[in-house]
């Protein structure tokens, strides 16, 4: 049985942002860097959900879900990013996890979803290892509170993002362009992983992945095709699943004797986040839509991407059947472990479009028979959208600008009506 639930992350809806001794995070810093935001905005205020929780926990009982997917921001409980917690957010995803248990929804928290303490980024970041010990520690200390009540937790959120946007494609914090570093950052944020999930043998430990299905056009250039796969696919589950890495890619600097059997068969469950397929044309300039910049693909001679209508404004392309293709796909190369969508949705500016998209998903997943543990909608409020500021409106509900008011939508009623059909 599947349960459904709807997702966000902490910086792009807590805000709060020196609330209660958090720290600066390399999003705040990157955020201030002319040009790195499509709106020039940044993610200060957000949607206030640091101080407007109660707010959401009531549109999540409205709703209906079965659990809540949220991130906690590690410069909120560990602002130097090692050494004292932050006592007062640590409380605050305490007061969150006892909220949401006690309306009977299932708190899933992931505990690293891009907000990295700045001391850590200025201290050499995902390139360095140290990054992925601390990452242990922090982890430790953050189960250490909440692992009485909450039982599954995931690790790292689409670590491709932060190596591959972050350090090679330079769109993401910190906004690095060295394909080397980006190899060392994925293989220091596995091994980060690997090393939390390791420290917390009694607890049901996963990461999540944006995995996606790679199409070659017939007059696709197969070199990047593959590269693309290896880069989006196959670097993370090679090493999850059989400690290694793709031998197109080499290996990354950073490895050293013994971490891919620290790898090897750390994730207790995989979390894939699909929103859209890759299909790869011909060998030319790239047509640069987000998340699908080449650069993030290092080693491949300028491609082009060639995706199909409909579109989301994003520039995604919409395919259901991407889905269940990846999820076919994972359970293949992971038998045995258990899979959740950990993030799906759409960014539209006509919300009929936002039902279309998830109504599309669900029901290719439900007529799959593929099972799945989870399936979380992103997102349940219009967020701070990375690089894309506040111009992409994932959300079920809409939130004012200025009075921060929540105005659920029409695929929020939608989603509602979903989740109280008997199944
Ligand atoms: C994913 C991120 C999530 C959100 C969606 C649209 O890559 O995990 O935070 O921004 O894309």
């Amino acid at each position: 049985m599947t349960r459904f639930g709807v997702a966000t992350s902490a910086f792009q809806v807590e805000g709060g942002h020196d609330a209660d001794g958090r720290g600066p995070s390399t999003w705040d810093e990157f955020c201030t860097r002319p040009g790195a935001i499509k709106d020039g905005s940044d993610a200060r205020v957000a949607c206030d959900s640091y101080h407007r929780f109660a707010e959401d926990l009531a549109l999540l009982v409205e709703l209906g879900v079965g659990s809540y997917r949220f991130s906690i921001a590690w410069p909120r409980v560990q602002p130097a990013g090692a050494g004292p917690l932050n006592e007062p957010g640590l409380a605050y995803y305490d007061r969150v996890v006892d909220a949401l248990l006690d309306k009977g929804i299932c708190p899933f928290p992931t505990l690293y979803h891009w907000d990295l303490p700045l001391p850590l980024e200025e201290g050499g970041g995902w390139p360095a290892r140290d990054t992925a010990m601390r990452f242990r520690d922090y982890a430790t200390a953050v189960v250490a509170r909440l692992g009485d009540r909450v039982g599954t937790w995931a690790t790292m959120n689409e670590p491709w993002c932060t190596a591959l946007l972050g350090h090679a494609a330079g769109v993401f914090a910190p906004g690095e362009r060295d394909p080397a570093r980006a190899y060392d950052a994925a293989h220091h944020l596995l091994l980060g992983h690997a090393l939390a999930a390791r420290a917390l043998p009694d607890h049901d430990v996963g990461i999540v992945l944006n995995l996606t299905t790679v199409h070659r056009e017939p007059d696709g250039d197969p070199q990047a095709a593959d590269l693309v796969d290896a880069w989006q696919n196959r670097l993370w589950l090679d090493a999850l699943v059989d400690g290694r890495y793709p031998d197109v890619l080499g290996l990354p600097r950073a490895l050293r004797d013994g971490d891919l059997d620290v790898v090897r068969g750390s994730a207790a469950w995989l979390g894939i986040n699909y929103y859209t397929p890759f299909r790869i044309g011909p060998p030319a300039a790239a047509t640069g839509a987000v998340g699908q910049d080449v650069d993030a693909f290092p080693g491949a001679q300028p491609f082009s991407f060639a995706p199909r209508p409909p579109f989301t404004t994003m520039g995604w392309e919409v395919d259901p059947r991407g889905l269940v293709d990846v999820l076919q796909a994972t359970a293949q190369r992971a038998p045995g472990v258990p899979l959740r969508v950990t993030e799906n949705g759409g960014a539209f500016e006509d919300d009929a479009d936002r039902i279309t998209y998830l109504q599309g998903h669900l029901e290719a997943l439900q007529a799959s028979g593929v099972e799945v543990l989870d399936y979380f909608a992103w997102s349940l409020l219009d967020n701070f959208e990375w690089a894309q500021g506040y111009t992409q409106r994932f959300g079920l509900v809409s939130v004012e600008p200025g009075t921060l008011r929540r105005v659920p939508k029409g695929s929020f009623r939608w989603y509602q009506a979903f989740l109280a059909r008997p199944r």
